[in-house]
């Protein structure tokens, strides 16, 4: 059997999930290295899960390993650039999670120097794998929701900072709150479901009001990040706004990390003039009409969701099989400047034209 050495750069929350979600039950993994600037981070990966492989505190001292294939990049969001570019020059494939970067330039970097290397850049694209998805990809692309024309999409989350005043709120590690750190998700899900559609113009606005804490734990619903005592918050809390699309189709967004909604929910609602398809949390709804009625359909049990492992296998067929990648580099970029140009938006009071 054909096998990928694999190393993990960044042993923290997301890349423990990688581990317990995917390398711990693929065969066809072999589990190289672990890097972490800290050292009891690969070590208990090491003594957790894979006793024997190598440690690394550098990765620039990983990359030079001629055992390693390949790296999955779980660092925060403004080294995913640098690291994957370096890899790229040391000739190893790379798997990233989101978002791709902090801004276009960046993502376009890793997009030209995987191209020039012509090795695997694949970023996490979980949401495009769950069941959900993956029909209402299928039945839009047949045509049977007619021409989609409009949407919205979003992630609310009633309380859920990620660090607070950790990496997570300081804008220049995480490039944004919860527009690129959650927006990344569903609104590529959303254009995923539209077929693609280019983005022409951007309008939105971005707010701060929980940086000073709230009586209930501001944090309480997020298990990722460390959070730092008295740290930086200089990252929105909610994002809202409107993005137009080459085909005259429009996506009205929301993303929030704390907001006194209901409760917290992920969705992508889109309407097409034969059927609205929705995910909601992961959960397809299709809403349609048929001899004179009109028609809801809703599969009868829970779907599944396991899009993180799904998305990391994709990662392995196309390195191993040269399968067919479920992501191209320049979505990346393509989604990227969406949310450069809706913080430009923010920032400056009007549309902004890509
Ligand atoms: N796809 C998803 O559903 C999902 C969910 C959560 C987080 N993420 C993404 O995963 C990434 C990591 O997030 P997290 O929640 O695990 O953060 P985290 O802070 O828990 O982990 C990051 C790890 O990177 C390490 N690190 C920092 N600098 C490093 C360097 N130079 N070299 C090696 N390691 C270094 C840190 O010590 C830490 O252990 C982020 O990009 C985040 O956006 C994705």
């Amino acid at each position: 059997m054909k096998k990928l050495r694999i190393a993990l750069v960044g042993c923290g929350g997301m890349g423990r999930f990688h581990i317990d979600y995917f390398y711990k039950h693929e065969p066809r993994i072999e589990f190289v290295a672990a890097c972490d600037i800290l050292p009891e981070r690969t070590q208990a990966v090491v003594d957790g899960s894979f006793p024997g492989a190598k440690q690394y505190a550098d990765y620039r001292e990983l990359l030079k390993d001629p055992d390693v294939d390949a790296i999955d990049i779980c660092t925060p969001n403004y080294l995913h650039s640098e690291i994957a570019v370096a890899a790229f020059a040391a000739g190893k494939h790379v798997f990233c999670e989101k978002p791709d970067a902090i801004d276009a330039a960046k993502a376009a970097a890793m997009r030209d120097a995987a191209a020039k290397a012509g090795k695997v850049l694949m970023v996490m694209r979980n949401n495009r794998f769950t069941d959900a998805a993956k029909y209402l990809k299928k039945y839009v692309a047949d045509g049977r929701a007619g021409e989609i024309y409009a949407g919205r999409c979003g992630w609310q989350r009633r309380r859920g900072i990620p660090g607070k005043g950790g990496w997570f709120t300081t804008k220049a590690q995480s490039g944004g709150g919860p527009l690129i750190d959650l927006g990344v998700h569903m609104i590529d899900l959303a254009v995923w479901l539209m077929g693609n559609p280019r983005p022409v113009a951007v309008s939105g606005q971005t707010f701060r009001k929980f940086a000073e804490g709230s009586d209930v734990s501001d944090s309480e619903h997020s298990q990722f990040g460390d959070a730092v005592a008295g740290g930086t918050f200089d990252v929105e809390d909610l994002a809202m706004g409107f993005i137009r699309f080459d085909n005259g189709a429009v996506l009205q967004i929301e993303f929030s990390w704390a907001s006194n909604v209901g409760k917290e929910r992920r969705f992508v609602e889109l309407l097409g003039t034969k059927a609205g398809v929705v995910v909601d949390n992961s959960q397809m709804k299709i809403f349609t009409e048929e001899n004179g009625e009109l028609l809801d359909l809703v599969p009868p049990g829970e779907q599944k969701d396991d899009g993180h492992a799904r998305n990391l296998k994709n990662f392995v067929d196309v390195v191993l099989d040269g399968a067919e990648p479920c992501y191209k580099p320049q979505q990346g970029v393509d989604m990227i400047a969406i949310l450069e140009g809706f913080y430009k938006s923010a920032a400056e009071g009007r549309e902004v034209r890509l």
